[in-house]
């Protein structure tokens, strides 16, 4: 069961250049995307409506793609405009087209009914171009299913157990939990580390020998993170009783934003950044944030290896036992929201949202 009335995140915008013609698989759906002419992207069902053969290894033929198989046309609506060696083109010569956007660096598409796509409903993030990060990205694909992955992120305390080798924090983050908020269509997750080992990424940028460290970040349908994280001076918790802290300049500041796609439901695609801001005291450079983003590759191969394991022993017994801890907390609260969705979806009664399957 996936949520279809929402937002996910099928590409970064600079994986869909003028003649690309790129092939996503969403929630089981096969979809091409392509740009038009006047440089915004179009989504059409990855499907000939003749004997189904992908478009996506067609032609794009202006705002149009050709299926290269028996040369039907289509338009960026998804109507067949063309069939070769006939003149009546019939009404159901059609394949489906969703509504789509391009936001933050990354191309949106919307899965469910047309008429309720609100663009409002795209989750916050920071572009790439935003002049106060210098970001670096990527992604991967999982074979797992995307609820492991959004687990995953729900739980920083795996970074003590795996990732000693790539961030290199220290064990507080398996003991200190995070204070966890409920969202309509998340959970926020905010966290203070006091006196903390300088972790791997920002290594060499700072005298200090430990930090106070703050991150917090918002967690929202169907798998969107953006995480802020700063480090301050000793005693800069006390100082903030535990609160966020304000009007203060960080020794170091960074951003992250993540999306977590499922393409089926054994595969998913986890798409990442990461960015320090450019007015920390510690400063910012090429240099840093091409050091941040090998840190996060290594550590997201780490996360790889363990989701997969995971999600092959959960193949082979998927009633096994699994006893909550506490930590658990937000990842649990997040599964509840997106639980909730779900349902209320499949039932229009409960909800106003009508679905098209
Ligand atoms: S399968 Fe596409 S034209 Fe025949
Ligand atoms: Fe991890």
């Amino acid at each position: 069961m996936y949520l279809r009335n929402c937002w996910y995140v099928a590409a970064w915008n600079y994986e869909i250049e003028a003649d690309t013609l790129l092939a996503r698989t969403i929630i089981n759906e096969p979809l091409v995307f392509f740009r038009k002419e006047d440089g915004t992207v179009a989504a059409l069902q990855d499907r000939c409506c003749h004997r189904s053969a992908p478009l996506s290894i067609g032609r794009k033929e202006g705002d149009a793609v050709r299926c290269m198989y028996h040369g039907l046309k289509f338009d960026s609506s998804g109507k067949c405009v063309e069939i070769p060696g006939q003149d009546a083109i019939p009404p159901q010569a059609c394949v489906r087209s969703f509504p789509v956007t391009e936001r933050y660096s990354w191309v949106w598409v919307w899965m469910g009914d047309p008429a309720l796509a609100d663009e409002n409903l795209i989750p916050p993030a920071v572009a790439h171009d935003d002049p106060n990060w210098i970001f670096r990205s990527g992604s991967i694909e999982y074979a797992a299913n995307y609820q492991l992955v959004n687990d995953n992120l729900l739980d920083f305390s795996h970074l003590t157990f795996l990732h000693p080798n790539s961030f290199g924090v220290g064990s507080d983050w398996a003991h200190i939990r995070p204070k966890v908020t409920r969202l309509e269509r998340g959970v926020r997750v905010e966290r203070w580390l006091p006196n903390q080992p300088i972790p791997n990424h920002i290594r060499g940028v700072t005298d200090c020998e430990l930090l106070d460290l703050w991150s917090h970040y918002d967690y929202l349908v169907p798998g969107v993170m953006v995480m802020y994280s700063s480090s301050y001076p000793q005693g800069t918790l006390d100082k903030f009783n535990g609160g966020a802290p304000t009007g203060i300049q960080p020794i170091t500041s960074d951003v992250t934003c993540q999306a977590i796609t499922p393409c089926g439901d054994e595969q998913s695609r986890y798409f990442f950044s990461w960015a320090p801001n450019v007015h920390a005291q510690a400063g910012c450079s090429d240099e840093l944030a091409d050091g941040m983003i090998a840190i996060a590759r290594m550590a997201f191969e780490e996360d790889r290896l363990m989701i997969e394991s995971q999600a092959h022993n959960l193949k082979m017994a998927p009633n096994a036992k699994q006893v909550a801890i506490a930590f658990d907390n937000a990842l649990s609260q997040m599964r509840w929201v997106l639980d909730k969705l779900i349902k209320e979806e499949a039932q229009p009664q409960l909800n106003s949202a009508s679905v098209v399957a």
